[in-house]
């Protein structure tokens, strides 16, 4: 079969979908790959690291497009592309199901086969393709960095000669794949942290990795079947926020990261509880571009409010491409191989497969 990837657009998407150690997996397959030249070489991924594989690269992406079996991205290309693309062929990537549905509709009439991976089920054998958790990892991570480096104390307590500078304390809000990362990687760092949840399955983790749980008094176990979260009741929210409210007096940084899936993101930091918060305090908003967990929050923009800080982009993986390529790369070849009928050297769209059957757009 022939594999094939085409490079996106840099100024919003710096991650690719193959890295060269995932081209040498899809050639032992027994895959003809190309790629266009200069696909991955913004990475430290030249021409030659692919070439030395036995890759085929050209100038010309269109011939890729039309010639390819399957097509493997980030996200969905651009209308030119897709218009190139025909009946039988295979499209795999982030396709973002809701910004995209009137295109993968086209696509789908044209019998062109699209899988999204975001749509994966959240079991087990699904795991070392699950790119939501490989990514939201990263950007629970980098979340905390990017925080940190606008913070203008120190973070670990300091006991020194002249004086001691105290911990620094952080909220995690949301603990999710991101949020546990969060903790961790802020607790790595010598801070005191805090996480609140609407799944009370996530207070042991948030424990587990040394965090302080802050429970919303009497609230019911906002879980679906699925492990995601419900939308939470207006008397929920209330309790929420006067336990926030006053946590906040205490907290330095805010590390956002609640989201429910198809819709908005809840709005958790209303504007009237900034002033609880102290001067030169830090929001990371990793929840931004799906509307924000704060009622200040701008994409791409640090937006200031009494004092307060708050951050949020539209994708924060473009500050570690390398790493956030290299998983995703991985978790895309996971699901090829699941897909691949290495007999028959051909796709099988087995529907009775949860994996398949979940992330095909019908
Ligand atoms: P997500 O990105 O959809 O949401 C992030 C977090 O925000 C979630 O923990 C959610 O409960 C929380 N949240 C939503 N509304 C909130 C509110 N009003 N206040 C406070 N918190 C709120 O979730 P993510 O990170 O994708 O994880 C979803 C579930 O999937 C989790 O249970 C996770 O453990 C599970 N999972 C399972 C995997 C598997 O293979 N079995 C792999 C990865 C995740």
């Amino acid at each position: 079969m022939k594999l094939a990837s085409i490079s996106e657009n840099k100024t919003i998407e710096k991650r690719v979908a193959i890295t060269p150690e995932i081209a040498k997996k899809y050639i032992n397959l027994d895959f003809e790959l190309s790629l266009p030249n200069n696909y991955g070489a913004h990475l430290g991924f030249n021409d030659e690291n692919y070439k030395s594989l036995g890759v085929n690269l050209t100038d010309n992406e269109q011939d890729l497009v039309k010639n390819a079996d399957v097509l493997v991205q980030l996200g969905l290309p651009n209308d030119e592309k897709l218009s190139l693309l025909k009946e039988n062929q295979t499209l795999i990537g982030s396709l973002n199901t809701f910004s995209n549905k009137k295109k993968l509709e086209d696509l789908k009439e044209k019998k062109i086969n699209c899988f999204s991976l975001e749509l994966l089920p959240r079991i087990t054998r699904a795991q070392s393709m699950d790119i939501l958790s490989s990514q939201a990892n990263l950007a629970g991570y980098k979340a905390v960095i990017e925080a940190f480096q606008n913070y203008e104390k120190a973070i670990p307590m300091m006991m020194t000669a002249a004086g001691t500078i105290p911990a620094a304390k952080v909220l995690v809000v949301g603990a999710g794949v991101a949020g546990l990362q969060a903790i961790a990687t802020a607790k790595r760092m010598g801070a005191v942290v805090f996480a609140t949840d609407v799944r009370m399955a996530s207070k042991e983790q948030v424990e587990s990795l040394g965090g302080k749980f802050l429970t919303v008094e009497g609230a019911e176990n906002l879980e679906t079947e699925g492990g995601y979260a419900k939308e939470a009741s207006e008397d929920f929210k209330q309790k929420q926020e006067e336990l926030l409210s006053e946590t906040l007096k205490k907290i330095d940084i805010i590390i956002c990261t609640a989201l429910i899936p198809g819709r908005e993101a809840p709005k958790i930091i209303k504007e009237k509880m900034f002033k609880n918060l102290q001067q030169g305090s830090i929001i990371y908003d990793l929840a931004a571009i799906q509307g924000g967990n704060t009622e200040m929050t701008e994409v791409d923009k640090i937006v200031e409010k009494d004092g307060v800080k708050i951050l949020g982009e539209t994708n924060i993986l473009n500050k570690l491409p390398v790493s956030a390529s290299n998983l995703f790369a991985k978790n895309v070849f996971n699901f090829v191989s699941n897909l691949y009928d290495k007999e028959k050297k051909k796709f099988n769209i087995n529907l009775e497969d949860e994996i398949i059957e979940k992330t095909l757009i019908k």
